[in-house]
């Protein structure tokens, strides 16, 4: 393959999605000029509908008042019910099993009340030794409400070598071994750092395997790569909505709930009216009658302004198709894996999986010659208006996104580099 900008050119001209850059908002440098942006993995660019979609929501705030939530084009009180389809088409499940509220952690809250619930021996939590800080404190205090000391019920998993990758066989070894006392696995679908998309049904199978609950945090993986949770069959899942699918910042979040356990009136579950059937919600009664599926675990009436951009968002991804959506990253992601490799191989190490099912859009990048030179490397490169995001210890994430980003993108990142480098 060239290495040309030309070609890089010629690959974006026959891109059938490339129309879809037109409809977001890319960030400017100081010159007036687009900037370079890798971070969709962190904030999403935002769709140009989603000002409209917000406006659309406050004129009916303005026009019609409460009765929004009966009259005009989007009544508030099936909002919820619009969303559901589009984001259960991209996590492989029913609108049934998804809810859309609150915001990750929380939401991962809300599930451990649920499905993390120690017995016996049966105490643990398994998690990944990186896992995001959020994510292990919501497992370190759901832990200390049941009385429990999180140095004790806390297992972790290291990768093996110092490449940061954790093959799932090291997780099916573990609870092979130890599995009568785990009582949860909470994994990651792609790791936020290394960029691994794990095999979830493998995981979400041996936790079953071994009598545990299992629950995903996809913060990094919807809109990002395919997800089949019901052939997955994992217990819950949570994400959040402001990374791939460019819904806004701080947006409101995803939670999935197995059906199998969307009509249990055994679980321990926090309630609140908007989890109460739809049916007998306004007849104002005292006893709390659960609505079907993952909507039991709505709690109040949902924040529709914060809403409406995903509304917005989920229209493109709907129009463009997660499946050549994922056909586009695969390519792009090689695209820059290949260019790095040719043209940096001596400099920059790829954290990420070179196998393109164990990874999404993401590649992480450490430098060579050490953490400060690729802290300096970051900055030189934000300097210049190129967005990619730095995570601690020593890792640069970069996130070509098919929605929005341009193999000349890719191209001018790695030529870029290399000016800072000295390589040109
Ligand atoms: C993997 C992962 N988990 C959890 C969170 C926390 O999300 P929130 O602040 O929306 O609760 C993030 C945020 O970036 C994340 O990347």
């Amino acid at each position: 393959m060239s290495n040309s900008l030309q070609h890089a050119q010629e690959l974006d001209r026959h891109d059938r999605l490339s129309h879809f850059r037109d409809q977001f908002w890319i960030p400017k440098k100081t010159d007036g000029s687009e900037q370079l942006y890798f971070c969709g993995n962190s904030l999403g660019l935002q769709p140009k509908a989603a000002k409209a979609a917000v406006m659309k929501e406050l004129t009916a705030w303005q026009e019609l008042a409460v009765e929004g939530h009966f009259k005009g084009q989007r009544p508030w009180l099936s909002y919820n019910d619009v969303l559901r389809g589009p984001m259960a088409e991209l996590i492989g499940a029913k609108p049934g099993e998804v809810v859309l509220m609150n915001s990750l952690t929380v939401n991962l809250h809300l599930m451990m009340i649920s499905f993390y619930r120690p017995h016996g021996q049966r105490r643990k939590i398994l998690i990944e030794q990186q896992s995001f800080p959020s994510d292990r404190y919501a497992v370190e205090s759901q832990i200390r409400m049941h009385g429990l000391d999180p140095q004790e019920c806390i297992v972790e998993i290291a990768p093996s070598g110092d490449d940061r990758i954790i093959e799932e066989s090291a997780i099916e070894d573990y609870l092979d071994a130890h599995g009568e006392e785990i009582a949860l696995v909470l994994w990651p679908g792609v790791q936020y750092a290394s960029g691994q998309f794990f095999d979830l049904t493998r995981i979400a199978k041996s936790a079953h395997a071994a009598g545990a609950l299992c629950g995903f945090d996809l913060a990094h993986a919807v809109g990002n790569v395919p997800l089949n949770l019901d052939e997955s069959d994992v217990d819950f899942s949570v994400w959040c909505t402001y990374k791939y699918l460019n819904s806004g910042i701080g947006a409101v979040a995803g939670c999935y709930v197995n059906e199998q356990h969307g009509e249990s009136n055994d679980l321990t579950r926090l309630h609140g009216w908007w989890g109460n059937d739809p049916k007998t919600r306004f007849l104002m009664e005292p006893e709390f009658v659960p609505a079907s599926g993952a909507e039991a675990w709505a709690l109040s009436n949902p924040p529709i302004l914060a809403m409406a951009p995903i509304r917005a968002a989920l229209e493109l991804f709907q129009q463009a198709g997660f499946a050549s959506l994922r056909k586009k990253s695969v390519e792009m992601t090689a695209y820059l894996e290949q260019l790095i490799q040719t043209e940096l191989n001596d400099s920059l190490e790829i954290v990420t999986p070179a196998d393109p099912e164990r990874r999404g859009c993401q590649l992480s990048l450490r430098v060579l010659a050490g953490r400060d030179a690729g802290r300096a490397l970051f900055e030189q490169l934000e300097a210049a208006g190129t967005i990619p995001d730095w995570r601690e210890p020593d890792v640069i994430r970069v996130a070509p996104i098919p929605m929005y980003s341009r193999f000349e993108d890719c191209w001018l990142f790695v030529n870029q580099v290399k000016g800072f480098l000295g390589k040109n």
